[in-house]
């Protein structure tokens, strides 16, 4: 059975996109099909056009499609990618999550493998909390938490966070982010085609 991965993420300026862009490259890679899908825009178009990197990233990235139900359905395993607001995850992803008690009340969400990444502006501005409140909601789903943990020499490279790779914001994208990233989105697959 194939493993059909949707890989959800919202981003404003681009950093949580490109995680999940490299993501979804690493995860077709491993042989899974993929739906790279972004949790639509919540904020009024009057605030994200008065800011001039997440007007150009909303064009940017206009074409991506909006997760929706049907793609949770759809998937047998899900990697959520939200960037750290106040500590926990962007509203935006939230707001998705919320409209999911359709397809949760199906049974739709349950049995399924799940991992998660984030971003921040501060190296310690709130990663682990941000990755660990996703989870929680995870459990109610009745999900499986595929972290990475210290699974590969590289989480020790990339700032060593076992909840799942979290990335400072301005930092390169270089050959370790790229393979933290690879290795997480790998397990996830190798999971979930165990338990497909
Ligand atoms: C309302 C708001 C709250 C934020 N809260 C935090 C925070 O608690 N800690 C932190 O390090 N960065 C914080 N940030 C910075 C974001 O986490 C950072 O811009 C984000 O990771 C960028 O992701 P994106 O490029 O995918 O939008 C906040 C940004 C906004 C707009």
């Amino acid at each position: 059975m194939t493993v059909k991965l949707a890989i959800i993420y919202y981003s404003s300026y681009g950093t949580n996109h490109q995680m999940a862009t490299i993501a979804a490259d690493a995860a077709k890679a491993a042989g899974a099909e993929v739906r790279l899908l972004k949790a639509r825009e919540t904020a009024p178009a009057e605030v994200v056009a008065g800011v001039d990197a997440w007007k150009a990233h909303a064009d940017a990235t206009a074409d991506i499609p909006e997760a929706t139900a049907e793609d949770m359905e759809w998937a047998n395993a899900y990697l959520i990618s939200s960037g750290t607001r106040f500590g926990v995850m962007t509203s935006q992803m939230r707001a998705f999550i919320d409209t999911l008690g359709g397809v949760w009340g199906k049974g739709g969400l349950a049995n399924k493998p799940v991992t998660a990444m984030t971003s921040a502006q501060n190296t310690h501005g709130g990663q682990e909390t941000t990755l660990q409140s996703l989870y929680t909601t995870v459990m109610h789903w009745g999900g499986f938490v595929v972290a990475p943990g210290y699974t590969d020499e590289i989480i020790f490279k990339t700032g060593g966070n076992p909840y799942g790779y979290s990335h400072t914001q301005g930092d390169d994208f270089d050959d370790a982010a790229k393979a933290a990233i690879g290795h997480q989105t790998r397990r996830l697959v190798e999971v979930a085609a165990k338990l497909a």
